[in-house]
């Protein structure tokens, strides 16, 4: 195998997620020092991400405003001062390339208030924010920029595997509209990438060559699907894919979900439907101060758990409410296990491991029945990447339930896919069985 791609000085990988979307890089001399960007910061509650929230903002004249937290920081100013009629406000837009049969140049994608756009225009204007950032604020620096050119550059666009191939070529002609140079591009399967970035590290997996010809299991958990694949890695560095992708809606996002269902149980549906509609920036903030509370959860941590909540919330429950807090805990016979103090609501632990162990279990269950097929009974080993999977809750159940398996999760899981595409744009000859090309002449309609 040849070690790297000579035509190419520099790979970066893009790598856009339901929830988070980020970029890593490395030069083709220093092949493993991947590097990622320093952190995508929420600019006020002190939330600092390795992958910016997958959502873009764009004017009354739909011109591209921004992407990430400044986005939603943008658009929640916006609407504190009422003045955000006509922007528009894109989040996890990606789902929609899983969801749509016939996409064509017309498929349109909805912002939060319904208002909807072509969504080439919208991922075009995604991965172009990307590739600009990576730009301005890697590439343009005097120490890259002044020995090499954009043409040295490889781009490489993560796709998941299960996506149809209508979907694949989507996204590369978005890539393509959004400047990423079509010679210069390659599209690199989820699953792939996160094989190849686990099995480089040979420091916490032991021996590499190990995996040759052993079929290994690998879990994405995500922000809105698990996705789970069965490859085996074949003499030649190329992977076979022995159980086709396949999942469910199991990623971090249903631990979001399952605390907004608990929440409407609590306060009512109409209370939290109206929050939810016409204080929308609130909502956003307060999902935004429980994914902060949700990343140190931990089987380990007992008592009460706190979350900030929002006064326009409570505002609303004590205007369409007969009753009130203390009446409603104790008649739902939640005394001792829920309590509200101004802004905050105060959880036992034992509830909020409920959000989490709803869709865990189910992925779980799920892994033991592809595990139970005659043809994967030789899968020992379980590769866990995705960024629900940094969760120490999701970790131990892991490793709990599926004890008999060697489980590994690398270093910063939710980076795996990223790196690992970085890894597959400096090594040419992987994967080359399955790699997405270029079809001449494909257009979409
Ligand atoms: N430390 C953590 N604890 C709990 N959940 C976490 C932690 N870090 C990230 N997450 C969750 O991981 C999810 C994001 O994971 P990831 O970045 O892999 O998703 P994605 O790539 O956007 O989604 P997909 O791969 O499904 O398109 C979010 O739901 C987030 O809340
Ligand atoms: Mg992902």
């Amino acid at each position: 195998m040849s070690s790297h791609d000579p035509k190419f000085k520099l790979v970066v990988a893009f790598d856009f997620g339901t929830t988070y979307s980020g970029y890593a890089f490395s030069f083709r001399d220093f092949p493993l020092h991947i590097k990622t960007n320093c952190g995508w910061s929420d600019g006020a509650d002190g939330l600092v991400t390795m992958k910016a929230p997958t959502c873009l903002l764009m004017t009354p004249e739909d011109e591209f405003h921004s992407f990430g937290y400044e986005a939603e920081n943008k658009y929640s100013s916006l609407a504190a001062e009422d003045k955000h009629r006509g922007w528009l406000l894109f989040r996890r837009f990606k789902m929609l390339l899983h969801n749509t049969e016939h996409l064509n140049r017309k498929t349109t994608v909805t912002d939060i208030n319904g208002v909807s756009r072509p969504a080439i225009k919208i991922f075009t204007m995604a991965i172009r924010y990307l590739k600009h950032h990576f730009i301005t604020n890697v590439f343009q620096q005097p120490e890259i920029g002044t020995f090499l050119s954009e043409r040295d550059i490889k781009y490489v666009l993560t796709v998941p595997a299960i996506w149809s191939s209508n979907s694949k070529h989507f996204m590369r002609e978005a890539a393509v509209e959004a400047g990423l140079e079509d010679r210069q591009l390659k599209l690199c399967l989820e699953p792939e990438a996160a094989s190849i970035w686990c099995l480089s590290i040979t420091k916490s997996i032991g021996n590499v060559e190990h995996f040759t010809g052993v079929p290994f299991m690998v879990i994405d958990l995500g922000g809105g699907t698990a996705d789970i694949y069965v490859n085996e890695k074949k003499d030649d560095h190329t992977f076979k894919e022995l159980y086709k992708a396949g999942g469910g809606p199991w990623g971090g996002k249903a631990v979001d979900e399952n605390f907004v269902k608990w929440l409407m149980g609590l306060l009512g549906e109409t209370v939290m439907n109206k929050f939810k509609e016409e204080h929308m920036c609130e909502y956003f903030d307060m999902l935004r101060n429980f994914e902060m509370a949700k990343r140190s959860f931990s089987a380990d941590t007992t008592g009460l758990v706190s979350f900030k909540l929002s006064k326009i919330l409570l505002q609303l429950f004590d205007e369409n409410s007969d009753s009130d807090l203390r009446t409603i805990i104790s008649e739902s016979n939640l005394d001792g296990f829920v309590e509200f103090k101004d802004d905050h609501i105060s959880v036992d632990s034992s509830i909020v491991a409920t959000w989490f162990l709803e869709p865990i279990s189910q992925m779980i269950e799920y892994v033991k029945t592809i595990l139970a097929r005659p043809d994967l009974s030789k899968v020992e080993n379980i590769l866990v990447v995705g960024g629900f999977s940094e969760s120490k809750f999701v970790h131990d159940e892991l490793n709990e339930k599926l004890k008999d398996k060697t489980i590994t999760i690398p270093q910063d899981p939710g980076l795996a896919v990223v790196r690992g595409a970085v890894r597959f744009g400096q090594l040419p000859t992987i994967v080359s069985s399955r790699v997405v090309k270029a079809v001449p002449n494909f257009k979409l309609q």
